[in-house]
């Protein structure tokens, strides 16, 4: 009975977040996206996803509070955001390829996380996957998985999985392609196995 009620202390279920990135309802990152929740659900996890992009939340204006507070003075939706992103075992970072980087709601959100790189996030290591979509054949995802990588990074995440995927551009593709609802899903699943 002890050992039993040890492990329900400490086996908590594992919190993923994904941000989603893609302002199109349905889209293909988003699809994707939860496709990847899905699969992280079936590992065990308490999956949150947050719709960066039909969210009030504006850019960093660089004012420096953060520098000592570590506080934004910014009051938007981006407060649920921290607290999400604070709890959070894993993160899935999806985002549509727009101009060979990643969608501008999803950067104001990313560059609003400035607040947790200067002090420092209180857990560092925590596994990170990164969900992209472009539309042309031979989508160039080099800047975008650098943004990623990099924003994982400063707030506490190692990116340590990406699916890149070209050659989507019609709302609704990613949906019809069973190779890649699979290919999420594990992903999805694996990320859990490592957080
Ligand atoms: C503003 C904008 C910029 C885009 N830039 C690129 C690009 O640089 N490379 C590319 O392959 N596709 C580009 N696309 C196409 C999208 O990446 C593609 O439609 C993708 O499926 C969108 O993902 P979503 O369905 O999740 O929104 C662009 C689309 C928009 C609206």
């Amino acid at each position: 009975m002890t050992i039993s009620t040890a492990r329900s202390v400490t086996e908590r279920r594992k919190k993923v977040v994904g941000l989603n990135g893609t302002p199109r309802v349905g889209g293909n990152s988003e699809v994707l996206l939860d496709q990847a929740l899905s699969g992280a659900a079936e590992s065990g996890a308490h999956v949150m996803r947050i719709d960066v992009a039909r969210m009030k939340i504006s850019g960093c204006d660089a004012c420096g509070s953060c520098t000592d507070s570590g506080i934004c003075v910014k009051d938007d939706d981006m407060t649920s955001v921290y607290s999400a992103l604070e709890g959070a075992d894993a993160i899935i970072v999806a985002s549509p390829l727009y101009f060979s980087g990643l969608s501008s709601q999803l950067k104001a959100a990313i560059d609003r996380c400035q607040c947790i790189w200067v002090s420092g996030p209180a857990r560092s290591g925590r596994p990170g996957a990164f969900i992209c979509v472009g539309g042309d054949n031979n989508a160039n995802f080099k800047n975008a998985v650098s943004e990623a990588r990099s924003f994982m990074k400063g707030i506490g995440f190692e990116g340590r999985m990406e699916m890149l995927v070209a050659g989507l551009d019609v709302l609704g593709m990613a949906a019809k392609r069973a190779d890649l609802l699979d290919k999420a899903r594990e992903l999805g699943r694996d990320l859990v196995l490592q957080a």
